[in-house]
């Protein structure tokens, strides 16, 4: 009946979504988000997919092409540097997903680090419409991975209600260190 939290981040996107809009994947790691986020905007939207790993890129491109999907532009650099690629989307981007932590079958020594999440959510939350939203899905069991935790409640938590809603959505019964989401809605302030 409860959602588990990857089914719940990728409905949360899709909800937000419709076809022929603009959403970020800001970690695309294996691409298995880059896919869903392709399916919510329909060939006629664009997913932009960020990573700083070339073997995460390949990995993403080879799902893309096994799947006949054309509409994904990939990067291969730092989710903070969004807006050196997104320049013209003011109020267009419907939603991002942030997948935080390493790479699954990697080495474990490339993690997200708070500091660029941070810098990329604020940016992205410039170009987010009304009603959009970033899906963060927290992992926070490897090194590194608490002050990541800590650091985005800290800051998230902070954002002006009036603007933004947020939402802390987990298991709290689960051993070893559950992932949880945060999500962030933009809310339409000229209503108020
Ligand atoms: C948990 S994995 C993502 C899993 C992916 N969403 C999937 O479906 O397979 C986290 C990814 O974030 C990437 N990463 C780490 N720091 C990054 C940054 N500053 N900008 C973009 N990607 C980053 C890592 O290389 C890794 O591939």
């Amino acid at each position: 009946m409860l959602k588990r939290v990857i089914p719940f981040a990728h409905e949360l996107i899709q909800k937000a979504t419709k076809p022929g809009e603009i959403v970020v994947d800001a970690t695309c790691g294996n691409g298995h988000d880059t896919i869903v986020l392709c399916k919510a905007t329909g060939p006629n939207g664009k997913v932009y997919a960020f990573d700083v790993q070339k073997a995460a890129i390949e990995n993403t491109q080879a799902l893309l092409d096994a799947n006949n999907i054309t509409h994904a532009e990939l990067i291969h650099d730092s989710h903070h540097h969004v807006d050196r690629y997104l320049k013209e989307e003011q109020d267009l981007l419907a939603g991002a997903i942030f997948n935080l932590g390493y790479l699954p079958g990697s080495n474990k020594s490339v993690i997200t680090k708070p500091e660029y999440t941070l810098e990329a959510i604020n940016k992205m939350l410039a170009l987010l419409k009304v009603g959009g939203v970033i899906v963060c899905v927290v992992y926070y069991g490897h090194p590194g991975g608490q002050e990541e935790k800590d650091a985005l409640i800290n800051k998230l938590g902070q954002l002006n209600q009036k603007k933004y809603q947020v939402l802390q959505y987990g298991f709290i019964n689960q051993r070893n260190h559950p992932p949880f989401i945060i999500a962030i809605e933009k809310k339409n302030d000229k209503l108020l």
